[in-house]
């Protein structure tokens, strides 16, 4: 299989994030497949939120424009997503929002895989339609399975160490898809 370059990108800026930790074990299990990764801490990106005055006045920031860079330098990515109030975050949604903006939208033909943990019962289930629709709508190529964990303070104990060893293993079948769709995907042309 040809070295693919995965972005991976938690939803969550919290240092202790259940998200935070999901994209950990979605990096460790990419690169046991070879696979480069490139782990975006959006503490790394901070970005105001988006207003068309400041946009038109000032430009895309600059760390917009390099998160953008390493969005567009991946063939896939991976995204790890908490709910709140039964919806995407609105520091991530602003992400997002930001990046698909200055003439280019890096998601654009992407394949992405979509992930979220919640401490609830609720695992990020009812967030997950409108993440896919968003990723949709920018044009990505959205795996239709994802990985939601429930109960999430259950799976990671207070230590931060995993717990539920039946975790990795689902990552992984999702995993399994994400790669073959995307080697599918930036095969070259005959
Ligand atoms: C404003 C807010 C709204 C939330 N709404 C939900 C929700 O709708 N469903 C849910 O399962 N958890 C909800 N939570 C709890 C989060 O799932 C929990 O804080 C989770 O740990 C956040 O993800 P993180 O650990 O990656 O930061 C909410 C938390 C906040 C701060």
């Amino acid at each position: 299989m040809r070295l693919m370059r995965i972005a991976i990108i938690p939803g969550s800026l919290r240092a202790g994030s259940y998200n935070r930790k999901l994209a950990h074990v979605a990096e460790a299990i990419l690169q046991k497949h070879n696979c480069e990764t490139d782990y975006v801490d959006l503490k790394d990106h901070p970005l105001p939120p988006y207003d068309g005055d400041y946009e038109e006045s000032t430009g895309v920031p600059d760390t917009c424009w390099k998160l953008k860079a390493r969005i567009a330098s991946a063939h896939a990515v991976v995204v790890s997503s908490p709910e709140y109030n039964g919806g995407i975050p609105g520091t991530f949604k602003n992400v997002i929002d930001w990046t698909s903006r200055g003439g280019s939208n890096p998601c654009g033909g992407k394949v992405v895989m979509l992930m979220g943990a919640s401490d609830g019962p609720w695992g990020t289930n009812r967030m997950m339609p409108a993440l896919k629709q968003v990723y949709s709508i920018m044009g990505s190529i959205v795996i239709p399975q994802t990985v939601t964990i429930p109960h999430a303070d259950k799976v990671w104990d207070k230590e931060g160490n995993l717990v539920d060893e039946t975790l990795p293993g689902r990552v992984e079948k999702v995993i399994a898809n994400l790669l073959n769709v995307t080697q599918k995907m930036t095969a070259e042309r005959l």
